[in-house]
């Protein structure tokens, strides 16, 4: 089906800072088949499935949400694609009038498989994680993925036609900063963005070093600066992605960057956890219990409407990240997916 392309109601989500939610981004497991070092720790404990909503209740926050004039969708996880049914669920969302944007946040695996039919349910755009091409370190970094398998869900992706495919790529001083070259000339390649990202203290994750292996998005601009010219642009995408366009090519290089260029300022989204948290700010706790109000109130969207209203005045200024400080964030990235 098509994503609805009727005007959106008006922003209805509006925060004690002026600043209007119109993008919600949806975890919808925390289970995933890699356990990325600087998102996991090696043995973790996943949610009872009991208390991870289910798909029903997930599209109807979606649908809740839209009514409250979000337009921009993104699923995540853990890895989505590990959800069984998972493509039900982007079927619903995609029939929502009002939501113009469908994205999928995932780590490749299952794109050879899902793909197409992703595609098919409307998902406009979608964004995968790829931190090297080095098949021994891609296996170091994830401790259990073939980048093969990655490989693959990254061309069938390319195949189908979507409006936009993003390669995200967490960078690591002495892991993969020294690939970020070759990363762009990857999706130069497939005429494909690519964002790299700062790393972000969320949760503990065994014995690897955050502040040792800090690599600034400045150090990466500096380090593509001397093979590709890069123009600064003001194109985005509703997200904390600072673009720029290489001269010539299809290809945008992006750099999200809590630590060294805070965007807080301009934040626009929120984010329910696999179980039903409504978390304001990836940076701090604040939170509205969410699953409560959807299974209180089985078959009355209003009142499920009005908790996420009332959850807006929650919404802090921003994150308190410090990479040299114990984390303050016991929540583990996958609880969220970014
Ligand atoms: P678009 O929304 O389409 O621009 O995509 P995105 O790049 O924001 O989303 P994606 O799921 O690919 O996430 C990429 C990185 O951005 C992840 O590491 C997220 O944690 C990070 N990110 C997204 N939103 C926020 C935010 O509000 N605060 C912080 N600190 N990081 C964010
Ligand atoms: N810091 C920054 N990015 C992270 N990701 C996962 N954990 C972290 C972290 N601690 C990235 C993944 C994925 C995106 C959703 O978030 O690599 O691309
Ligand atoms: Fe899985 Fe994504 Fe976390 Fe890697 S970053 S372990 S792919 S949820």
């Amino acid at each position: 089906m098509p994503l609805g392309r009727t005007e959106p109601p008006p922003a209805k989500l509006i925060d004690r800072f002026g600043r209007r939610v119109t993008y919600v981004r949806l975890s919808v497991t925390d289970r995933c088949d890699l356990r990325c070092l600087y998102c996991m720790s090696e043995k973790m404990t996943f949610l009872p499935r009991n208390q991870v909503l289910t798909l029903e209740e997930m599209a109807r926050l979606g649908r809740c949400f839209s009514e409250l004039g979000v337009v921009k969708l993104r699923v995540t996880g853990g890895e989505p694609l590990v959800r069984p049914n998972v493509i039900w669920l982007f079927e619903q969302l995609g029939r929502l009038s009002g939501v113009r944007d469908l994205t999928l946040t995932t780590n490749g695996t299952q794109l050879s498989r899902y793909a197409q039919a992703l595609r098919d349910a409307g998902v406009t755009r979608i964004n995968i994680s790829l931190d090297s091409l080095r098949a021994d370190r891609f296996h170091r970094i994830t401790r259990l993925g073939q980048i093969e398998k990655t490989l693959v869900g990254i061309e069938t992706a390319c195949r189908v036609g979507f409006e936009k495919i993003k390669l995200n790529s967490v960078i690591l001083k002495h892991r993969n900063h020294d690939e970020v070259v070759d990363l762009v000339r990857f999706a130069i390649e497939r005429g494909i963005d690519i964002s790299f990202i700062e790393e972000m203290p969320l949760g503990v994750v065994g014995d690897h070093d955050r502040a040792e292996t800090y690599y600034s998005s400045d150090e990466v601009r500096r380090d593509l600066s001397e093979h590709f010219e890069l123009l600064p642009t003001i194109e985005g995408t509703g997200g904390p992605s600072k673009y720029f366009r290489l001269v010539g090519e299809e290809t945008r290089v992006g750099f999200i960057s809590p630590h060294s260029h805070n965007f807080c300022g301009d934040c626009n989204r929120v984010r329910v956890t696999a179980e039903g948290r409504l978390l304001l700010c990836l940076g701090q706790e604040y939170s509205a219990d969410l699953r409560r109000a959807l299974r209180a109130n089985p078959t009355d969207d209003e009142r499920v409407k009005r908790s996420i209203i009332a959850a807006m005045d929650l919404k802090p200024r921003g994150h308190d990240f410090d990479l040299q400080a114990k984390p303050i964030i016991f929540r583990h990235m996958n609880m969220t997916g970014g």
